[in-house]
């Protein structure tokens, strides 16, 4: 296909921080509930690598901002651990605002600009422990942590995130009992869900307070990022096949699309949620909280579509009502080592979906990349990973972005997720994402993959055509 995009298109790269620091113990920084579930039951983890390693940003974050730089990256975002800029009563780590302003210093040092996101699935333990999403004071406690951010680093910082993911942590912790505490009860979800909602909320209109009081960088901007994968259903759908694909977009995409675009949650949903005894617990005055969430711009994070239909049974095995079921597409073409079906037009149709459906609010890619196994078998003689199955599924992807704002979408940039090899939560450092490998047996050395120059050039093209 081939593409140009736009010559404001902005190109970086996304991490965070508990996959890349390290330092779990250093500096100030308390335990999260990756800590704890690493101190529980390492086995979990693939080749016992826990959350404790990260790639050693905490040490290295000089050396990759060079390496940002050379690679022309504009822009990079990372998350700022609560763990680390708080400790157990809420209290600032100055250790923790030490480390922070040093990797501020060294982007801006190197002309990339820091966007920054406050959460990426690591609640503190302690928090954790006194219900974690499921209390609502952690919901207090997190726009204190966002207070306590912006205050801190307000004029540094133009782009502010409030959550990477949110959907995640109810589906992989809660409904699906995948992560720790591996709980499969769908009500909880849906309360986990609800109370991170209004924590994003709550964290928005701390940023508008501090934005009154003048603590904000002139141009600083609020955002929220998600995995709005487009569902799609088979070719010929039942009236069942549509009803499962609008909850099921209702939960994942617009659940989170309609509170950050509009300030409200989808009515439909709940409507629904309601009549089969879903609804999460509500106060009296939740709305009025809603109507702070509302954000300049989203991200965007695209791995894979979502292929939905009528679920086979009506219950699941906790007795909750199931709204869909997931099916494999006969010409899914797959990502074998992550088990994830690589569909590049899925981020097209995320834009026509964005045009049609919320056509004032602007996007980015956040996050797309491709974790693969065992990537050493693939070095040349010179030790150099030739990863040409990441060029192709990083160009289809760019060519249907391109296509996207073509048709009318207001896409403003990409991010490559985890640009240097890094932590994949239980997954540990099995499948690598990054144009730059580390190596583990030596000190974390990074290396250029094949994929890292062609990203320079493609950059450097696209600026200068
Ligand atoms: C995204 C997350 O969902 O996918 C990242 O924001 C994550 O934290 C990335 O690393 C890739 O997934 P995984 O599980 O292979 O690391």
């Amino acid at each position: 296909m081939g593409f140009q995009l736009p010559k404001d298109f902005f190109f970086g790269a996304a991490m965070s921080g508990p996959q890349t620091e390290g330092a779990y113990n250093k500096g100030g920084k308390i335990r999260n509930v990756w800590d704890l579930w690493s101190d529980e039951r390492i086995s979990d983890f693939h080749n016992r690598v826990g959350s404790y390693v990260g790639n050693n940003f905490y040490e290295k974050y000089e050396e990759d901002f060079k390496s940002f730089k050379d690679l022309q990256l504009d822009s990079v975002r990372t998350s700022m651990q609560w763990s680390r800029l708080l400790d157990e009563n809420e209290n600032i780590n100055m250790e923790g605002v030490e480390f922070y302003n040093k990797v501020i210093q060294s982007a801006k040092n190197n002309n990339i600009e820091l966007f920054m996101n406050l959460y990426h699935f690591d609640m503190p333990e302690y928090l954790y422990k006194k219900g974690g999403w499921e209390n609502r004071e952690t919901v207090e406690a997190f726009a204190n942590y966002a207070k306590a951010a912006f205050t801190t680093f307000g004029k540094e910082i133009k782009y502010w995130f409030t959550f990477n993911e949110p959907i995640v942590e109810p589906d992989q912790r809660y409904r699906h009992g995948l992560w720790y505490p591996f709980l499969k009860d769908a009500k909880r979800g849906m309360n986990v869900q609800y109370n991170i909602s209004l924590a994003h909320c709550l964290a928005v209109g701390e940023f508008y307070k501090a934005k009154e009081k003048g603590l904000l960088h002139e141009d600083a901007q609020i955002g929220l990022i998600n995995c709005f994968a487009p569902p799609y259903t088979k070719e010929n759908p039942s009236a069942e096949d549509l009803e499962a694909l609008r909850m099921e977009d209702g939960i994942n995409n617009r659940w989170w699309l309609d509170i950050a675009a509009n300030g409200k949650l989808p009515e439909d949903v709940f409507a629904t949620l309601k009549e089969v005894d879903m609804l999460p617990e509500m106060r009296a005055g939740d709305s009025e909280i809603f109507k702070l969430g509302k954000v300049d711009w989203l991200g965007f994070n695209y791995y894979h579509p979502s292929r939905i239909q009528a679920p086979k049974e009506r219950f699941d095995e906790n007795g909750h009502y199931k709204f869909s079921d997931t099916y494999v597409w006969k010409d899914a073409k797959m990502n074998v080592y992550r088990g994830w079906e690589i569909y590049p037009k899925g981020i097209y149709d995320f834009g026509m979906k964005m045009k049609n459906e919320y056509p004032h609010l602007k996007f980015f890619i956040a996050e797309n990349g491709m974790g693969v196994e065992n990537e050493g078998r693939f070095k040349n003689e010179d030790g150099e990973i030739q990863d040409d199955y990441r060029i192709e599924f990083v160009t289809e992807h760019l060519e249907w972005i391109a296509k996207s704002i073509e048709d009318g979408a207001q896409c403003l940039g990409y991010h490559y997720w985890g640009l240097i090899d890094n932590w994949s939560w239980s997954n540990g450092f099995k499948n690598r994402y990054g144009f730059i490998e580390v190596d583990l047996t030596n000190q974390y050395k990074r290396t250029y993959k094949k994929s890292a120059h062609w990203i320079k050039e493609t950059i450097e093209n696209n600026k200068s055509n």
